[in-house]
Order: C-alpha cells, then sequence, then structure tokens
C-alpha cells in the first residue's frame, strides 16, 4: 500500500512515518513523506500535481498550523491552513478514489460540558477558540468533499495533549520550569483545572498504522491513552519521575493570560481499534517515554 503523510517533519508526522517503514504493508518504498515542500499549506492547489507524481493510495494528513496562540492572534490564516488547506486536499484525494486521514484535535469540542462524561466521537464539534474552529472547519470541508465523490475512504483521527520524543511538549516545559522555579525559590504553578488526557506520540503513530493496515481508515476516531488527569495531576507525574523536588501551588487556568483559551474538559471518549485491544494508561507511556525526556533535561535537574 503506498501510504503518503503530510507535515513528515513535525512530531506525530515523523512518528507515523518512522511506524510506516516497520509496517509490512508498506512495501519495499516504504512511505512517501511529504514535508512542507511537497505540500504547502499556504499553496495547497499545488497537491494536484503532488498526488499524480506519486500516486498515493492512502494519505494521512499530520500538517497543521499548531501554534495555538498564533492561530487566536491570527484566525484567518488558521482557516487558510487549518480548514481551507484541508479542505483542497480532500478534494484532489476524493476526485482520484484516494484515502484520507485527517488528524485532528480534542479542541474541535469547547469543553465547557461539566457533567463527568467524555466527548464521543459521535458528539457535534463546538470548538471555543479559533484554532479548534480551523480544526474543526477542516473535518466538515473534507467530509463534504467525500460526500461528492463517493468511493474512497475519509478518516478523521482525533487525539489530544501528545508528549513524545523530540521533546517541546509539556512534560519537558514543566521540568524546564521546575529547574527555573527552584532557582529563584519561588513554588510552581500548576493548572488544576484543565482536564484531558496525555497521548504518546508515538502510540498515536501504532494506533494510525493498525487503522491502515486493517483498512479501518474511514470514521472518526479518538486516539488517546487510557485515564485522565489536570495539566496539575500531568506535570506531577513528570516531577515524579524527574525525582524533582520543587514546591508547587495549583492555581486556576484563568491566572495564565494567553491569547488562546483552551478546553477546560478536553476529555475524549476512546474509539476502540480494529484489534479491540485499547491502547494503554498515559502513565504507562510516560514510563516509556521518562528516560528520554530526563536525558533531554541533561545534568540541569
Ligand atoms: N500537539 C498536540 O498536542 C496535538 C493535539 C491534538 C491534535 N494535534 C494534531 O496533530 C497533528 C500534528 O501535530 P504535531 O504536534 O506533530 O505538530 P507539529 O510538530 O507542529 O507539526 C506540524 C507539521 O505541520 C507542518 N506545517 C505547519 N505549517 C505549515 C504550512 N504552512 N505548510 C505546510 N506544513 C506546515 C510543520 O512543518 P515544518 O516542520 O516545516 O514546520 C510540521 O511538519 C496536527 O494536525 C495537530 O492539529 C496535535
Amino acid at each position: 500500500m503506498r501510504v503518503a503523510v503530510t507535515g513528515a517533519r513535525g512530531r506525530l508526522g515523523h512518528a507515523i512515518v518512522q511506524a510506516l517503514e516497520d509496517a509490512p504493508f508498506s512495501g519495499p518504498a516504504g512511505p512517501t513523506a511529504w514535508a512542507r515542500d511537497a505540500f504547502d499549506l499556504d499553496t495547497p492547489d499545488l497537491i494536484a500535481t503532488r498526488l499524480d507524481r506519486d500516486r498515493p493510495e492512502v494519505v494521512v494528513h499530520a500538517a497543521a498550523w499548531t501554534d495555538v496562540d498564533g492561530c487566536a492572534l491570527d484566525p484567518g490564516l488558521a482557516m487558510q491552513r487549518n480548514a481551507l488547506a484541508t479542505g483542497v486536499l480532500a478534494t484532489a484525494c476524493a476526485g482520484r478514489g484516494i484515502d484520507l486521514l485527517v488528524v485532528s484535535t480534542n479542541e474541535v469540542f469547547d469543553g465547557t460540558r461539566a457533567d463527568g462524561p467524555p466527548y464521543e466521537s459521535t458528539a457535534p464539534r463546538s470548538p471555543a477558540n479559533p484554532y479548534g474552529a480551523s480544526k474543526a472547519e477542516g473535518e466538515r470541508l473534507a467530509e463534504l468533499a467525500f460526500a461528492a465523490r463517493p468511493g474512497a475512504a475519509l478518516g478523521i483521527a482525533r487525539t489530544a495533549w501528545l508528549f513524545g520524543r523530540p521533546g517541546h511538549d509539556y512534560p519537558s516545559r514543566i521540568l524546564d520550569a521546575a529547574v527555573r522555579a527552584r532557582q529563584v525559590g519561588e513554588p510552581l504553578r500548576l493548572v488544576d483545572d484543565e482536564w484531558g488526557t496525555p497521548t504518546y506520540i508515538a502510540d498515536v503513530a501504532d494506533a494510525v498504522v493498525e487503522l491502515l493496515a486493517e483498512d479501518a481508515v474511514a470514521g472518526v476516531h479518538h486516539l488517546i491513552n487510557a485515564g485522565l488527569t489536570s495539566r496539575a495531576g500531568w506535570a506531577r507525574d513528570a516531577l515524579e519521575r524527574g525525582g524533582l523536588e520543587v514546591d508547587t501551588v495549583d492555581v486556576p487556568s484563568s491566572t495564565w493570560e494567553r491569547p488562546s483559551r483552551p478546553p477546560r474538559w478536553g476529555v475524549l471518549a476512546p474509539t476502540p481499534l480494529p484489534s479491540r485491544e485499547p491502547m494503554r494508561s498515559w502513565q504507562a507511556a510516560m514510563a516509556d517515554y521518562a528516560p528520554s525526556l530526563l536525558r533531554a533535561l541533561g545534568g540541569r535537574v
């Protein structure tokens, strides 16, 4: 099966390419890694030529403008990159009978529900910030494109709170902040009213490979590790794994001034994979990631 991956130099895109390289169904040539020079979200019309040249049977669309605060400051550009470009890609794929898996986010939901249950894959989209709105519109445009040209399969794979190599993620930022807080003798402030599921990039990549291998791309998938926690809970897990002792204080997210307001309750209900094996707990995934996380921290602990 010829698979192309957009955003192939991004954190998730790169992990998906790596996982596909080990998948027998990718064939000897392996996956086609499309970085920005192959599919630029600012010039999406060029994708038609690229599709005709590389002739993938499936495209995994992991490229996106993921700077949520940047999106809040320029919602028009967010729509262009995350919604319209996805729509152009989907139209080009549907017209050629190419399956498409669009990577999306828990931020398509506003996170205002306070009654406890997670968001099911069937729940109506209700984005609360420009990043979420642009991703939700990307989903909608992809659905319209495939409804207009039935034949190939469209999948939407939502995930959340990604962590993993090469870092630059929430656990790395927390450990860096803890080192700084200890140096200046101040408590580390942790947000305790934002909830979600930390999810390991490598596990999402494996889940995507499973969907492709089992010809189960179609539909809306929630690919997240098992369990849930608050930002503060996740931070404490990382601090413990790092053996970093620092005073902490819980604060509401409203104490942080930022252009984008993340969902308070960003919890997705996981969808079953073809194997029916649930994804492992986020803590088990953090345990796997910890050695690389701590190496990146170097001798600063
Ligand atoms: N990070 C999370 O916690 C999270 C949570 C839920 C869903 N997601 C979704 O997961 C997917 C991958 O996210 P990630 O965390 O791997 O993000 P990332 O590391 O920022 O990767 C995004 C990729 O998109 C590419 N890109 C950005 N702007 C582009 C443009 N104008 N034209 C072409 N390519 C462009 C980047 O290219 P360069 O390498 O050239 O910059 C990069 O390869 C996205 O769809 C995101 O919405 C992420």
